[in-house]
């Protein structure tokens, strides 16, 4: 079972957008996967239109969540929404509360990967997914704003490595919205794999308004727009995942 953690320190980097359709990518080659959301925000029980009784919020406290089957192979735990945050202040009183997510999900089974969707922060929430996951995919996006985010990312993995996870790495930079026909674009590329190395990926996903609109259709890019850049893109992703 592999497990990957979606991680930067800045919103609106193309976390979820990641999280949700590399999950169906992988799900539809015939990999069984598990999407957890680890953000307040909630996004990924909005887009998949489930409310469970039982989240993230419950299984870090109380060991037990709802796994909601979505889509064919793909299955979800959603994030609690606001809960969340409540869940994170009573954590921190806790002992061992580094390694919640990790204890209760020690007997997960059945599955090919867990995706773990993050927020934009560096909290014990967190912390507790990257000592739960063994590889990190960090999307940036094309603006000097979002290197300095990665470069926060870089610090947090570090530090959780040495003091809860030996195991982990990073799996691979991802840029997003990339525009070849944009200066900005080439440029951040350029700097990604002067610093990054064969840690960048090979599959850059495009910009592209489907990916945007999907969402609001309550549809994975597969769905709203088999044939479009995004998905292209996102497909080509999970076979590179899937490879590495
Ligand atoms: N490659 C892309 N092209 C166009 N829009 C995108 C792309 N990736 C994400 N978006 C849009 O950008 C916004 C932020 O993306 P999101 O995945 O929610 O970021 P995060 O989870 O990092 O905050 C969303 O409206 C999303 O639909
Ligand atoms: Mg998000």
């Amino acid at each position: 079972m592999r497990k990957i953690a979606i991680l930067s320190s800045k919103g609106g980097t193309g976390k979820t957008t990641t999280s949700i359709n590399l999950a169906h990518g992988l799900a539809l080659t015939g990999k069984r996967v598990l999407l957890i959301d680890s953000d307040p925000q909630n996004t990924i029980g909005i887009v998949f239109n489930v409310n469970p009784e039982k989240t993230l919020c419950d299984l870090i406290l109380k060991r037990r969540a709802s796994i909601v089957k979505v889509r064919e192979k793909l299955h979800i735990i959603s994030s609690g929404g606001k809960n969340l945050v409540d869940t994170e202040a009573k954590l921190m009183k806790k002992f061992g509360k580094e390694y919640k997510l990790k204890k209760n999900l020690s007997h997960l089974d059945g599955v090919d990967y867990v995706i773990v969707d993050c927020a934009p922060s560096i909290n014990l929430i967190n912390v507790n997914v990257l000592t739960f996951c063994d590889e990190v995919v960090i999307p940036i996006s094309m603006d000097f704003l979002s290197q300095i985010g990665a470069n926060q990312i870089l610090g947090m993995i570090d530090s959780v490595s040495k003091s809860y996870n030996k195991n982990l790495d990073i799996l691979g930079v991802l840029p997003v919205y990339y525009n070849e026909k944009r200066k900005i674009s080439l440029e951040t590329v350029a700097i990604l794999k002067d610093f990054f190395r064969e840690k960048l990926f090979n599959t850059y996903i495009r910009e592209d308004v489907n990916l945007k609109e999907a969402p609001s259709f309550m549809k994975t890019i597969f769905e709203y727009a088999p044939d479009s850049w995004g998905a292209q893109d996102y497909f080509k992703l999970a076979n590179e995942v899937d490879k590495r």
